[in-house]
């Protein structure tokens, strides 16, 4: 297997393969037994903790054996064939439990539902229940549908749901991070991307339920919070004052939310609740968000800023709306205003008629950046997007093989530059739990999002923050001991 990415984290790796989620039923329970499993970006996995909560209301058990299952789902990724791929694997894999209960339920959500929609139904005969990312509240009717003998199908989007109001239930949680969900879908029409497609229009969740979820977190135990969006910059939410409702930071009676706004409100929860998010767009990213990272402590100093290309032509072919200067010029102001933040990206090589030069020009962006992190990926044309339509997938699969192994390598060095020099430098770390490697060493993130381990100290325990000097490093982790 070709593994096409490089230093997967929690929020980007959408490859990743499926995790079982494991919940307490929080209703009356109806002895049936769920079996959950994720593939795909953060959203997809913050997503199954809203249809976890949707079944715990109706007494739903878990289960992590899906041989034990009564339902199982499979919440599933389309950015990539490969992502695909691996979903169809897997359903091939639950095809023996369910030869063995005839009455279980298998259902496909997520990307791949709301892609291939009835037609799921057709080409997979196992497949009892296929249901698109805005539909969640009906599950449990489509459950119900599918026990009284009918397969069923819901994959309408909508211009509203935000779940905002859905408490989710935190799946198989270490008690100290945790996603919240800001928006859903997407309205830029980047010509390679499917999500557009998959996930529909751009909407942003109430501020009031976004801050509200964070503050319960934070009375939780919970000390980070990564606030998820595809293009969290672009969140704007206009509304009402509910009544009784604390006044917001900005607020009038009708009060306008920008993403600056809401991460000032969340950085306000408390000074010990540390703030990501992710994911931020060039075209949209603003100094007054950048100002706002500066001035809070507790918003890290971490951006995941996607270039996809270092080349204007190609960049506008891609129709992702800024060319290379204007991506520089971020980069510029991100170097300015947050001195010491980190960067990361996302790269696809081998776009519809990329040249050499063309790609020269995503190495030498690598090479100003220096991007602590990167994410690459070949180009995999998806049906029924623009590209898929207006341009030949003409770079052979070598070529576009040969050019990922190039940025590759060459992102292997900067984030080792990166690590190193970090060497001799006190980290705040936000201590996660045991190493995995070792439960004599502790792991957790610094500020600027580099996994750290130390040896474990009787004095602290996982949610406290501690300062560790680093000593030294691997290409994806920082070495060191805690220091009072
Ligand atoms: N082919 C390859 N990579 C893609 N991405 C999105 N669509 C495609 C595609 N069709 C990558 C982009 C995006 C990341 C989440 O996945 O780099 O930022
Ligand atoms: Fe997430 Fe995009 Fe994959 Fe859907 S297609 S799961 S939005 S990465």
């Amino acid at each position: 297997m070709t593994m096409d990415l490089l230093i997967p984290d929690k929020v980007h790796d959408e490859t990743r393969q499926g995790e079982a989620l494991i919940l307490e039923p929080v209703g009356k329970q109806n002895g049936r037994k769920l079996y959950i499993e994720s593939y795909g970006c953060a959203m997809n996995f913050s997503d199954s903790e809203i249809v976890a909560s949707i079944l715990a209301e109706k007494g739903f058990e878990t289960t992590s054996d899906f041989n034990n299952a009564d339902v199982i789902f499979i919440n599933t990724c389309s950015i990539r064939e490969n992502a695909e791929v691996r979903v169809r694997n897997r359903l091939k894999e639950f095809a023996g439990a369910k030869f063995r209960n005839p009455g279980m339920v298998v259902g496909v959500l997520g990307c791949m539902a709301e892609r291939l929609k009835a037609k799921f139904l057709e080409e997979e005969k196992l497949v009892d229940v296929v249901v698109g990312p805005d539909a969640y509240r009906d599950l449990p009717n489509l459950i119900e549908q599918v026990d009284g003998g009918q397969r069923a199908v819901n994959v309408l989007l909508s211009r509203e749901e935000t779940y905002a109001d859905i408490s989710p239930v935190r799946l198989n949680s270490n008690g100290i991070n945790a996603f919240v969900s800001i928006m859903r879908g997407c309205d830029n029409m980047c010509s390679f991307c499917v999500v557009p497609f998959t996930r529909g229009r751009e909407r942003s969740r109430d501020a009031h339920s976004v801050v509200a979820e964070c503050k319960d977190l934070f009375d939780k135990g919970y000390r980070e919070v990564t606030l998820l969006g595809q293009n969290v910059d672009s969140y704007k939410w206009s509304g009402q004052l509910a009544e009784g409702a604390e006044p917001l930071a900005v607020g009038d009676e009708i009060t306008v939310v920008n993403f600056a706004n809401l991460l000032e409100m969340v950085a306000l929860v408390s000074p010990d609740l540390r703030v990501r998010f992710s994911t931020s767009h060039p075209k949209d990213i603003t100094d007054e968000v950048l100002h706002t990272i500066a001035q809070y402590e507790n918003i890290c100093n971490y951006i995941h800023l996607p270039v996809q290309s270092g080349n204007s032509r190609i960049l506008d072919i891609m129709n992702r709306t800024y060319d290379r200067d204007w991506y520089i010029n971020r980069i510029d102001a991100i170097r300015r205003i947050i001195p010491g933040c980190a960067i990361s990206t996302d790269v696809i090589t081998g776009f519809c008629t990329e040249t050499d030069e063309e790609h020269n020009d995503t190495v030498s962006m690598m090479d100003y950046v220096k991007y602590d992190f990167a994410y690459m990926f070949k180009y995999s044309e998806r049906p029924g997007t623009l590209a898929a339509k207006r341009y030949a997938d003409d770079i052979p699969e070598e070529i576009k093989q040969k050019r990922l192994a190039q940025i590759v390598a060459k992102q292997q060095e900067y984030s080792f530059y990166r690590m190193q020099a970090r060497i001799g430098k006190v980290e705040k770390v936000l201590i996660e739990g045991f190493s995995k490697k070792s439960d004599k060493d502790y792991c957790g993130r610094s500020d600027q999002n580099a996994m750290v381990i130390f040896p474990v100290s009787e004095n602290y325990k996982p949610g406290q923050y501690v300062n560790v000097l680093v000593e030294r490093t691997t290409s994806a982790t920082l070495i060191g001991t805690i220091v009072e």
